[in-house]
């Protein structure tokens, strides 16, 4: 097993998988979020216009479980720790809504589709904390109008956050980790190539091999606690 250790600039990429074991759970796999629910009845702007209250919903419970049922597990923690005795470069981009790797002791943690304790003014796009339910009736903290405020999530159709910034961290890093993430999402699915052809070293951490298995220099199979755990064994 390669150690990451040896390496002196890290990006690492989480997806729902690192957070299944911690009771939360994964879009695609069986009885995966998605196959409840349509992604464009809950996850897309226009959804958001037509049926805001199912869309709020659908958000609200998942806040409730994240802060009534979830807590993070050892590879949320086995990440944390390798990160806080590390002395290279570490960025930690999750495509999570939960705050699992900030409970867990991460720190900067790069949130690129948004994050489910976090709401956002509909008019001037500040964003706020947020941990109640939300709805149509909700008060706006930013503008004070009730009902102008929305998940600060990014929806399909939307641009994933801190883009800039995330690009250059995998242009220099020198090895790249995917954990948990099924590779079918883009641009996240397409960072591992992205850090391949700037001549990182690429890892896939996962329970099966995922849709882009193939631009991975190693990769460990299993589930998050085992593989990432042993992984980032310090
Ligand atoms: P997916 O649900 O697409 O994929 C989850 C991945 O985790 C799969 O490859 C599973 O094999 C793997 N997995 C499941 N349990 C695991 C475990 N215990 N240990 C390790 N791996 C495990 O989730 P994402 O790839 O994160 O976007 O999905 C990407 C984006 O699609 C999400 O951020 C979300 C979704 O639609 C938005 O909502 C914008």
């Amino acid at each position: 097993m390669i150690r990451p250790s040896d390496f002196s600039s890290i990006v690492v990429l989480t997806g729902a998988g690192i957070s299944a074991e911690s009771g939360l759970k994964t879009f695609r796999d069986n009885d995966g979020l998605w196959e409840g629910h349509r992604v464009e009845e809950v996850a897309t702007p226009e959804a958001f216009i037509n049926n805001p209250s199912l869309v709020q919903q659908f958000y609200n419970t998942r806040r409730q479980q994240l802060q009534n049922e979830a807590a993070p597990n050892t590879a949320h923690k086995a990440l944390a720790h390798f990160q806080q005795q590390y002395s290279g470069s570490f960025t930690l981009i999750t495509q999570n809504v939960d705050n699992l790797h900030e409970q867990a002791g991460s720190q900067n943690t790069q949130h690129m589709h948004g994050e489910l304790l976090k709401g956002r003014c509909l008019s001037t796009d500040e964003i706020f904390p947020w941990y109640e339910d939300m709805n149509e009736q909700s008060l706006c903290p930013c503008c004070k109008s009730r009902g102008n405020i929305r998940p600060h999530i990014v929806w399909f159709g939307e641009m994933p956050l801190y883009m800039k910034d995330i690009e250059e961290q995998i242009l220099k890093c020198d090895l790249l980790i995917a954990i948990g993430t099924s590779g079918v999402v883009y641009p996240a699915a397409g960072f591992a190539q992205l850090a391949q052809a700037a001549e990182a070293c690429t890892v896939e951490l996962n329970l099966e091999a995922s849709a882009v298995h193939s631009d991975f220099n190693h990769a460990y199979y299993g589930p998050a606690t085992k593989v990432v755990t042993e992984f980032f064994r310090t």
